[in-house]
């Protein structure tokens, strides 16, 4: 038997699958770790709970699907990208790791512009302007603010490429995840010798970079003794999370736009061609598909945002849900679905960790405005689910501008699963939405590169051909479509509104 496993390292836990050669779920498994935030807008892990969840996940797989040893031939990893995983002589971190969705590196940001010579420079060497989540930021705040250990470092990994580390004794990466380090150049799709030179970054510090299908190594003695897999067994490059969760949702060729609501939003499109925006609005990275790129707007707090309310406000959501062991989110769609189109007037604005596209600014807060005594909980639930869908929709019309055919909206994540969510969807992008026969996101995605990498398909765009496919289409109603046309430029126009006015209100908190 061949089965090939995907690993996905995501910032609530770490999840894998095992899949056979016709791309059939054998098992999967999931284990979960804390997050820490030290001080306001910093967001840490430490490796170690990615590693025994890496560990624990594998042989749970293993356990469950009844696999020999010699059945696993590929892994292919995944994670929650940007992240910095600083390692000493021997490979001992030095500190926690930094994550995607930390705000502290604001100074090292316009720092990064400086060096670059402006940010029109910048966004000319690496594709993309410097972002605080970005990873070429935090090795300069750890220079600038943890010398010390900045002195110690050897080596920066993205996080599922220290997990690769330990698993095959590589320093190894690839070009879908390293393009957020803000030190790729994308276009060629190699280090930018320019930025890390004008930076002073030591380019010892960064694996090597291959393309996502490439077999990265293979297992060590001591990790396939550990999982119960065996030596032959290689690792592929894999890929960020966001490219690999499009891998494993089909987005390998032209046309097809995904949009995947968990903790972050992700609208995605693949491109056959470079496409950069120069304004930087919207990020270009390379693809997991050999020699293609993708466009990608990342909204910080989307899923996060109901999870939010839901914590802070829907107390008695959550108990009656447990009553009736049904999830608390089913009940908060039912009570968003019972109040009219546009939440009667209500809008929300999701920037709860600041935004990231189109805005990118860490100031940025989250808020509800044209409240009256006419809302309910249900117009705030619905309100919410609107706001976050307008964010997404800030995405889909850059890529239009930027010329990026887009035919085909597939939905994903946790957001796509609610039918409430994908009719809203379709109605304010004012397109059909589809979804297909998988919802196992990244994971899926690196597990298909897997099975590519060991050679069961000739190319990725083959495996998705083979095992993806359309089951369910939501097209938009001409009513609400229509309604959300007229509010989206209210929406728009409110952050323009309050920008200001985060920036005082983040001064009277530091
Ligand atoms: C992508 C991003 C997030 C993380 C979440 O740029 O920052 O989607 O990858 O896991």
């Amino acid at each position: 038997m061949s089965v090939y496993l995907g690993i996905d390292i995501g910032t609530s836990g770490t999840k894998t699958l095992a899949i056979n050669r016709r791309g059939k779920i054998l098992a999967r498994a999931t284990v979960t770790y804390p997050c820490s935030a030290p001080k306001p807008a910093w967001s840490e892990q430490d490796p170690e709970d990615w590693w025994k969840a890496t560990v624990k996940t594998v042989r749970a797989v293993v356990k469950k699907a009844r696999l020999k040893a010699a059945d696993v031939k590929a892994i292919g990893l995944s994670g929650q990208m940007h992240g910095s995983v600083f390692l000493d002589k021997n490979d001992e971190v030095v500190r926690p790791a930094i994550l995607w969705n930390d705000q502290r590196t604001v100074a090292e940001c316009e720092e990064i512009e400086r060096k670059a010579g402006g940010r029109a420079k910048l966004i000319k060497m690496v594709a993309n302007p410097a972002l605080t989540g970005f990873t070429a930021p935090k090795i300069l705040w750890l220079r600038n603010h943890e010398p010390r250990n900045f002195d110690k470092t050897r080596r920066v990994l993205l996080p599922k490429d220290d997990i690769r580390r330990r698993l095959t004794g590589e320093y190894a990466t690839e070009v879908s995840d390293a393009s957020g380090m803000l030190l790729l150049d994308v276009v060629k799709r190699r280090w930018s010798t320019k930025l890390l030179s004008k930076l002073q970054i030591d380019r010892e510090l960064l694996a090597e970079c291959y393309e996502s299908e490439d077999v990265t190594g293979s297992l060590t003695s001591r990790a396939a003794k550990l999982l119960g897999l065996s030596t032959d067994c290689v690792v592929v490059g894999g890929a960020g999370d966001c490219a690999a969760g499009a891998v494993g949702n089909g987005i390998v060729s032209k046309g097809i736009l995904s949009t995947s609501i968990g903790t972050s939003g992700v609208m995605f499109v693949h491109s056959d061609k470079v496409k950069i925006d120069p304004l930087g609005r919207i990020h270009t990275f390379c693809h997991a598909v050999r020699g293609k790129w993708h466009m990608m707007g990342v909204n910080l707090s989307a899923g996060g945002s109901l999870q939010w309310f839901r914590n802070a406000v829907c107390q008695e959501i959550v108990a009656k849900a447990k009553r009736a062991k049904i999830d608390p989110y089913e009940i908060m769609t039912e009570e968003a679905a019972a109040a009219p189109v546009g939440s009667q007037g209500l809008f929300f604005l999701p920037y709860l960790s600041g935004e990231r596209t189109p805005h990118a600014d860490p100031d940025a807060r989250g808020c509800f405005i044209g409240l009256s005594l006419a809302h309910g909980r249900g117009e705030m639930i619905r309100a919410i689910i609107e706001g976050v869908t307008y964010s997404m929709r800030d995405s889909l019309e850059i890529i239009e501008d930027l010329k990026v055919p887009v035919q085909q909206i597939r939905a994903s994540g946790g957001g796509s699963r609610s039918k409430f969510w994908r009719q809203v969807q379709a109605d304010v992008f004012g397109k059909k939405v589809v979804t297909i026969n998988t919802d196992e996101g990244a994971a899926y995605g690196v597990a298909l590169l897997a099975a590519v990498g060991a050679g069961a398909y000739k190319n990725i765009e083959e495996a998705c051909r083979a095992t993806i496919r359309v089951v369910r289409q939501t097209p938009p109603s001409r009513k609400a479509k229509s309604y959300y046309d007229r509010a989206f430029p209210v929406y728009q126009g409110l952050y323009a509104s309050l920008k200001d006015d985060f920036k005082e209100i983040a001064k009277l908190e530091r």
